[in-house]
């Protein structure tokens, strides 16, 4: 299906977008569709999100209640909903999908599948027999303790509905695996308690294969890539990402190919985040967002097109174009404090870094660990733009009265 027509915010001709979810990436995507003269509904659980600063509109309900999120999109009845977290009711979206209210990003089967790691997982390994690392599931702590002795160590252990490393730990004996186990209860989006135990890949480096699935000039959809990104990763969450990271041919083909297979599976229109291991010519399949992705920040600056504008053009049936423009990097500015209304200082001096710029995300209440801005740069190679994002992110402060 190709949109032809994009109409006036605003009245009764409007293309209209809601996204369920507003933080940094949901923002990037509302500027994106802003742009094209989109009408633009942002909903959050709280108040102020940064995607509700740029929207036509604004609504702040708990995703995860089926009834709210019924209500929303019959009161908006917007063209497109658009996920941008995991935590919704994937329930009330398949309903939307097959009441034809609403186009579903990707579609509602995506977001149910990949909002919990059984499902995407057992999809990826199971059903179209993609390489991943050996894993079980477990629901209470004698199942976990069986599940690590035959995995072996080191494994990892998550809950499987969590997201940016929440509940997860690396075990190294069986001595860890009563904490992992505790933790994992805690971290987890609902309680369930069910875990998957994965064995630890030793990988040389991770990628986001960002991958579009857009109308082409068939007039059928397509599967487009964007160049791989590499990423530093601690504690589960995203620090510093790049962009080209450089593969082997054969990596490169073989993580093309199982982004290719996933993304097929999955099925509908948008950018996917195709996190892959990458040892030696040997790709793993890790996880899948059916949406943009944190590392993939980067291409705020290094793509023609970032991944926000690809995600936006097509999902309205526009063609994309995902060529790279020059390396480049992100890096994190955590907030380092829990308060609100903080301020930012040295924000002048990052941006005398050389080809650096920065995104404040705007969100109302800091915490040590949340992500409240990025430094993105480019360079003459990866190395040079690390280094510049690192520095500019260093040089910013956050400050509370
Ligand atoms: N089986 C594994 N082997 C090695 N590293 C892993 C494994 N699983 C996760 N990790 C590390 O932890 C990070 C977060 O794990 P991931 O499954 O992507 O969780 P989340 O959904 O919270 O992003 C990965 O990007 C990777 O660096
Ligand atoms: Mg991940």
């Amino acid at each position: 299906m190709r949109i032809m027509r994009i109409g006036t915010p605003l009245s009764p001709s409007a293309t209209r977008v809601m996204l369920l979810g507003a933080g940094e990436l949901g923002k990037e995507v509302v500027i994106a569709f802003q742009r094209l003269g989109v009408e633009v509904v942002a909903v959050d659980r709280y108040a102020d999100a940064p995607g509700h600063q740029v929207a036509h509109r604004s609504h702040t309900i708990d995703m995860t209640d089926p009834t709210a999120l019924t209500a929303v999109i019959e009161l908006e009845r917007p063209d497109f909903v658009v996920p941008e977290i995991e935590a919704i009711a994937t329930d009330a979206l398949a309903d939307v999908e097959q009441r034809e209210l609403a186009t579903v990003i990707p579609t509602a089967r995506a977001t149910r599948l990949t909002m919990n790691r059984e499902g995407i997982r057992r999809l990826a390994a199971e059903e179209l027999g993609l390489r991943t690392s050996p894993y079980e599931f477990a629901d209470s702590l004698d199942e976990v303790r069986a599940a690590t002795e035959r995995i072996g160590f080191p494994c990892v252990i998550k809950p499987v509905m969590s997201s940016s490393g929440k509940g997860q730990s690396t075990l190294r004996s069986s001595d860890d695996v009563d904490a992992a186990w505790e933790y994992a209860r805690s971290g987890g989006r609902v309680d369930s308690g069910r875990v998957i135990v994965e064995g630890f890949v030793e990988f040389d480096f991770e990628i986001t294969q960002l991958t579009v699935r857009a109308v082409g000039r068939s007039g059928e959809v397509e599967t487009v890539f964007c160049p791989a990104i590499g990423h530093l990763q601690e504690r589960g969450d995203y620090v510093e990402s790049w962009q080209p990271q450089s593969m082997t041919p054969s990596a490169l083909d073989a993580a093309r190919d199982i982004a290719h297979r996933i993304t097929t599976a999955l099925g509908g229109r948008g950018v996917f985040g195709v996190e892959l291991f990458v040892s030696g010519d040997t790709v793993y399949f890790s996880e899948v967002s059916p949406r943009p992705h944190d590392t993939g920040l980067v291409t705020l600056r290094t793509q023609r097109l970032s991944e926000f504008e690809l995600h936006a053009r097509a999902i309205l049936g526009l063609p994309v174009d995902t060529s790279i423009l020059s390396p480049g990097a992100s890096a994190v500015i955590y907030g380092g404090v829990d308060a609100t209304g903080v301020s930012f200082d040295g924000v002048a001096d990052a941006l005398s870094v050389p080809q650096t710029d920065i995104r404040l995300f705007g969100k109302p209440e800091s915490f040590t660990r949340r992500r409240m801005g990025v430094a993105v740069a480019t360079g003459d190679d990866v190395d040079e733009a690390r280094s510049r994002a690192r520095d500019a992110a260093s040089r910013v402060r956050v400050i509370h009265d």
